[in-house]
């Protein structure tokens, strides 16, 4: 159809305008986007071609000096740069700002509080495959503004593909420029010898491990990688090593009410084609014995809640956009009972009070529609 000259008028109008209208804030090809927040430090990152230095600034909100300041040189990095920030303090909030050339962009950090003080996070997996259902997802998770985010796995169809990638964290950025984001490697991210690689340069992890732990408050996460640092869904014996050190530890932690542990491809599953991660089974009841409190898990795509036979609780969140799997419903399994399995997109509220934890799911209506307390006080048998 023709361009008519009143179309082609306003054509030239709004092209004026825009010629007018302020330098975007940033072109950066992803983020920046939070990591590794704890109580003291936090990394920035974020993914630019450019060759220039960096620098990121941090500062309380409203005010105008810079509170810590790092730069980083034009080296190689290109295109996935990040910048530690240390010396920041226990529950406080700051904004930060990165500057690259002609490229500006803001976000926000909040620390980890100290023990005994309140907080929320959002615990989701399985976005891949439908970014719009993530993007439902993520709008949701925003309105919720917890702390932090975990990630239960399965991020991007394949993680070899770059496209992915980038439809991930423009998909997330909302979530990713304010709060970190800790996930642990799918099988999505790990179908191939060096699949891995993008999974580990686009996240700057505890211990620059696939397995890691960090403390928010009363809790103490722990990160299982059943996909890379293992074999058949089996950690290795260094991480099985590790885990079991790290429930012992928080188990004697006065600081530490509650250990949560999660990974991909969990224990039980509730999908009428698939058996659990059976290579898991034992570890898991073994740090149970040792103080482990909850359990989460993703690879079913689904929301579920229930208990091992020997009293851990779990949950399965792999409901955070992909395309939803059937389960066999609530019921009695034998190894384990499902108090609440739904195929439904939702994400997990948690949210502690400094002592007590709850856990909510949440629809894509905003809708907590299943609430459990963590127990409390629970006895361990100490070896
Ligand atoms: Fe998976």
């Amino acid at each position: 159809m023709p361009r008519t000259p009143y179309n082609l008028l306003t054509a030239l109008a709004l092209a004026a305008l825009t010629a007018l209208a302020p330098h975007p804030a940033a072109a950066f090809d992803k983020g920046p986007y939070v990591q590794n927040v704890d109580t003291r430090q936090a990394t920035i990152m974020w993914s630019s071609a450019s060759s220039e230095s960096a620098k990121v600034t941090v500062r309380k909100p409203g005010k105008n000096k810079d509170i810590a300041r790092v730069i980083v040189p034009s080296t190689n990095c290109a295109p996935i740069w990040e910048a530690t920030v240390n010396g920041l303090q226990t529950g406080e909030h700051y904004v930060y700002t990165v500057e690259q050339g002609a490229d500006r962009a803001e976000g926000e950090l909040q620390m980890a509080p100290r023990a005994g003080k309140p907080f929320s996070a959002a615990i989701y997996g399985d976005n891949r495959s439908d970014p719009r259902a993530h993007a439902a997802i993520v709008d949701r998770v925003v309105q919720d503004d917890p702390d932090f985010m975990v990630h239960t796995g399965d991020l991007v169809v394949a993680g070899s593909l770059e496209a992915d990638w980038q439809s991930f964290f423009q998909v997330a950025q909302p979530l990713l420029r304010n709060r970190p984001l800790f996930p642990v490697a799918g099988n999505h991210e790990q179908a191939g010898d060096d699949e891995i690689e993008r999974f580990r340069q686009y996240f700057h992890l505890p211990n620059g491990e696939f397995y890691f732990g960090f403390t928010w408050g009363n809790l103490r996460f722990l990160a299982i990688d059943v996909n890379v640092r293992a074999d058949a869904g089996m950690p290795d014996a260094a991480q099985t090593a590790w885990l079991v050190d790290q429930v012992r530890r928080a188990e004697r932690d006065p600081a530490i009410t509650h250990t949560i542990a999660f990974l991909h491809q969990g224990p039980f599953s509730s999908n009428p084609v698939r058996t659990g991660n059976l290579g898991v089974r034992d570890l898991v009841h073994r740090l149970y014995d040792l103080g482990l409190d909850l359990l989460v898990s993703g690879h079913d795509h689904y929301y579920e809640r229930g208990r091992a036979a020997y009293g851990l609780n779990y949950m399965v969140v792999g409901s955070g956009g992909a395309p939803l799997y059937p389960t066999r419903g609530p019921g009695d399994y034998g190894a384990y009972q499902a108090f609440q399995s739904i195929s439904q997109h939702a994400f997990v509220r948690l949210r502690s009070t400094g002592r007590a934890v709850n856990l909510c799911a949440v629809n894509l209506d905003g809708v907590a529609f299943d609430c459990f307390d963590l127990p409390q006080n629970r006895s361990v048998a100490r070896p």
